[in-house]
């Protein structure tokens, strides 16, 4: 049985969505892979929680507890930046909310735990977008892992498809529908015939859009996500990495009720598609026929990646939620884990 010391950084939907399935996957883990997960601290913004012994938090207490600060290992106004160089553990999972303008708070968070030896897993695309090739060099110059699973597509198991089922192929384009929040907007504009401003009204209503849903419908949430599939999956290593301001954006603001209408006449359908083709990246609303796989309905998200060998291939799934996205994050704890114990027997 081997011991993996996790910091989390971020108690939110996908922070406590990864502490619950923790507690649920234990004996599985253990079981299946000889895994003993200890969490050995949880920080918010405002302080953290932080063990005082090897065994880690007893995650049960954090998620019950109804007022966090009264929680006996509660330590107000510590910083997350500040405690991972300082504290022992293998990996620090960052789940901070996403900024796309300089990548804060998670970029430092991420900068301190590679400087200081520990692996990277994350959901968090802001940092990935700001400095990706810096992250990915620190990575590699301090023989750490940073993987991100989550970031793009949540539950989808995006990076791993291709990583490692289509190794024998070269990746020649991707396409997809990135961000859920657009395309339930789409899907209820066609399904109830109503008109972009009551179908956003809806989404709001359900949680699934920000009361300024700009970075959602203004295709900056998918253009990021489209730059971290590109600078991972399409860039050949002799190759520069692609920078935000190269993605060509287009809203789905403009988009009517008649021109849904229209295509749905003609048997197509309008969705807020991510490509990266022939050297070039967009993101914007593009007529699909209603039979590609890529024209998934409500909040789902579809990827499909044309390869030399295999063709076309087209991936679905839920793209976010606290538990969906927590899969992807504890499918790279595993992988980061397998990989360790393989370096471990090499040497
Ligand atoms: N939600 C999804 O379905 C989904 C899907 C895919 C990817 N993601 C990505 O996953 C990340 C987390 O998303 P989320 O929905 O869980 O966000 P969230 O619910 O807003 O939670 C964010 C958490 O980060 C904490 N935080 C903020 N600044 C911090 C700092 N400086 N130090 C320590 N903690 C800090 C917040 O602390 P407080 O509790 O003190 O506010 C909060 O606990 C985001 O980057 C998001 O883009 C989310």
């Amino acid at each position: 049985m081997a011991d993996v010391r996790i910091i989390l950084v971020g108690f939110g939907t996908v922070g406590k969505g990864f502490l619950n399935v923790v507690i649920e996957k234990k004996s599985f883990l253990k079981e299946i892979y000889g895994l003993n997960l200890h969490i050995n601290a949880v920080f918010k913004s405002d302080g953290g929680f932080i063990s005082n012994t090897n065994t880690g938090l007893d995650i049960q207490s954090l998620l019950s507890i109804k007022d966090y600060k009264e929680h006996p290992q509660w330590v107000k106004d510590v910083k997350a930046y500040d405690k991972i160089p300082e504290m022992e553990a293998d990996i620090v999972v960052e789940l901070t909310p996403t900024n796309i303008g300089d990548g804060e708070p998670g970029l430092g968070h991420i900068r301190q735990a590679l400087k200081s030896g520990k692996d990277v897993v994350t959901a968090n695309k802001g940092p990935l977008v700001v400095a990706f090739q810096e992250l990915i060099t620190l990575a590699e110059e301090n023989k750490r892992f940073l993987h991100y699973e989550g970031a793009v597509g949540g539950a989808i198991p995006v990076f791993s498809l291709a990583r490692e089922n289509l190794k024998s192929s070269k990746i020649i384009s991707i396409e997809g529908i990135l961000n859920g929040t657009t395309n339930f907007i789409l899907s209820r504009m066609v399904s109830e015939k109503i008109p972009f401003e009551i179908a956003l009204k809806e989404a709001q209503e359900l949680g699934y859009a920000e009361r300024d849903p700009s970075y959602d419908i203004d295709g900056i949430d998918a253009a990021g996500k489209l730059l971290i599939l590109t600078n991972t999956i399409l860039r050949r290593p002799e190759e520069r990495f692609v920078k935000f301001d190269e993605i060509k954006i287009e809203s789905i603001r403009n988009i009517t009720q008649e021109a849904v209408e229209l295509a749905e006449e003609n048997n197509l359908v309008i969705k807020h598609v991510a490509s990266a083709k022939e050297g070039k990246l967009e993101v914007g609303p593009k007529l699909l026929p209603k039979t590609s796989p890529l024209a998934v309905s409500s909040t789902l998200n579809s990827i499909t990646f044309k390869s030399d060998l295999a063709g076309e291939i087209t991936i679905i799934g839920e793209g976010a939620g606290g538990r969906e996205t927590a899969s992807a994050v504890l499918t790279d704890i595993i992988t980061i884990f397998k990989k360790r114990i393989k370096t471990k027997n090499n040497n």
